[in-house]
């Protein structure tokens, strides 16, 4: 994230850690180097747009420790961080409920165009009541209806991006002075219950048109959108066997939608704490236990489920009713096990190392295999690996494990510059014809006239 703490709260808190440098841009630029250079895919932000505060009903907890706050905006970063990167894709967090579809549909597809391709957009529909409060609204638009309304959203964004634009629009003709063709530019004229949009997008096709799409909502409301429309979807489980049950859910979901197998890859979270040996890195896990922080810990708990881990004993178990939050965030404690965990469990659990990504901790060699190994019996494709320590964790996984998984011939194939969607599935830049959004490429055509002023 853009900010100081994120996924393992407090760990900004390390001896060795600068994340306080999160407002300079030196740091990005530092981190964009190191990723372009070591041959990562992608480096993905999440983001927020509001403060934690269910947990004891406050905001205090989630602003003393940092936890995803303060929190600057990724776009501005990812600009600057094209300027020093070749191969490095940007995978960007963008929220449906909150976002207009016009306008950010211009400013991924300007990313776009910089970077030449190298953009992912990570749809979500936000799960925060104070970002409902900084948005107008009084409380938070229902769960399942912020799909409904990210489903409207992305019609609106592949009628802009897929269709209002021909390939061969922009004839750049100078002696006739005509830069683009008006008969290929086509207005949307979208009228749905949630957006009004008349079109054409303000861009010309960019190289992926679309960016890459990436989604993580895993409540069946949330794995069906998945199925629908994501390229990379992001997976997690609170055991293997609950990764590998999630992961053979979706692939089954996206055939039922019509999606080849092939159309879509699975990512899930990850952290490693790498030593020389076994025993230096338990040392530098326990370190990594001391920085972390059960009270940011339960926060954002709290801010993610809406259960308030302060309202319970430790042997209650959480209630099992859906809530109008993020319901997967609860749901591997409760429907997810054979057996609910109780508070007590739940707390020991947040306080693990990492707790919302496995954590592998050991030698460069160990990690490696376990890799393979999760590949294995998970069936993903991928890994979105956290940093514990930054700078640090990324430098001695590139140093150290980047070599073996080219050696074992697990990282991605693709290693020439190209566009993001091109790396991931090697068939193109554009969204292949299967996908809901090439579908819009093909709707009618309409000449882009604007309608005459009526005076009466
Ligand atoms: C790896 C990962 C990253 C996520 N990043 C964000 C994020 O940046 N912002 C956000 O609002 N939700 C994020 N989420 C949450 C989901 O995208 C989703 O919006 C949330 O879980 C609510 O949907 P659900 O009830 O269908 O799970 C993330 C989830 C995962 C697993």
């Amino acid at each position: 994230m853009a900010g100081v703490g994120y996924y393992a709260q407090g760990a900004w808190s390390h001896p060795a850690s600068q994340r306080h440098r999160y407002t300079d841009l030196d740091f990005w630029l530092e981190r964009s180097k190191l990723l372009d250079e070591a041959g990562f895919d992608a480096l993905f932000f999440a983001d927020v747009l509001g403060v934690y505060d269910v947990y004891r009903s406050s905001q205090a907890p989630a602003i003393a420790g940092a936890v995803d706050f303060p929190l600057n905006d990724p776009f501005m970063l990812v600009s600057a961080m094209l300027t020093n990167t070749q191969q490095l894709s940007f995978v960007l967090t963008a929220s449906t409920t909150y976002e207009s579809p016009f306008a950010l549909a211009r400013r991924l597809a300007t990313l776009d165009h910089i970077s030449k391709g190298r953009i992912g957009w990570n749809v979500v529909t936000s799960y925060l009541p104070n970002a409902a409060r900084n948005h107008g609204l009084i409380e938070q638009i229902p769960h399942d209806q912020r799909y409904q309304r990210a489903e409207e959203f992305l019609a609106v964004v592949y009628r802009l991006l897929e269709h209002s634009w021909d390939n061969d629009a922009v004839v750049y003709d100078k002696a006739n002075k005509v830069y683009a063709d008006p008969n290929k530019v086509h207005t949307i004229d979208h009228h749905g219950e949630f957006f009004s949009v008349q079109g054409p997008a303000l861009t010309e096709p960019s190289v992926q048109r679309t960016p890459v799409l990436y989604q993580a909502g895993a409540s069946a409301r949330g794995l069906q959108f998945a199925a629908t429309h994501a390229e990379v979807v992001f997976v997690n489980g609170s055991n293997r066997a609950a990764l590998a049950a999630q992961t053979a859910k979706l692939r089954a979901a996206a055939a039922a939608a019509g999606r080849a197998p092939g159309d879509i890859r699975i990512v899930t979270d990850l952290s490693i704490v790498l030593g020389r040996s076994r025993s230096e890195a338990e040392d530098k896990a326990n370190e990594i236990r001391r920085a972390q922080s059960p009270e940011a810990q339960y926060a954002a708990f709290g801010g993610a489920s809406g259960f308030d881990l302060s309202q319970y004993d430790d042997d209650d178990l959480l209630p099992t009713a859906l809530t109008h939050f993020s319901q997967a965030e609860a749901a591997r404690f409760t429907t997810e096990k054979d057996r609910p965990d109780t508070i007590a469990d739940i707390k020991s659990r947040l306080l693990d190392l990492a707790p919302y990504a496995r954590t592998l901790v050991g030698t460069a060699d160990t990690i490696a295999t376990e890799m393979a190994t999760i590949v294995e019996q998970t069936d993903v494709d991928g890994f979105n690996l956290h940093e514990f320590v930054t700078p640090g964790d990324f430098e001695e996984f590139s140093e150290h494990v980047m070599p073996l998984l080219t050696a074992r011939g697990m990282r991605s194939p693709a290693t020439t510059a190209g566009s993001l969607r091109n790396r991931l599935f090697g068939h193109g830049d554009r969204l292949n014809d299967a996908h809901p959004g090439a579908a819009a490429r093909r709707g009618q055509r309409q000449l882009a006239s604007t309608p005459k002023a009526s005076i009466d």
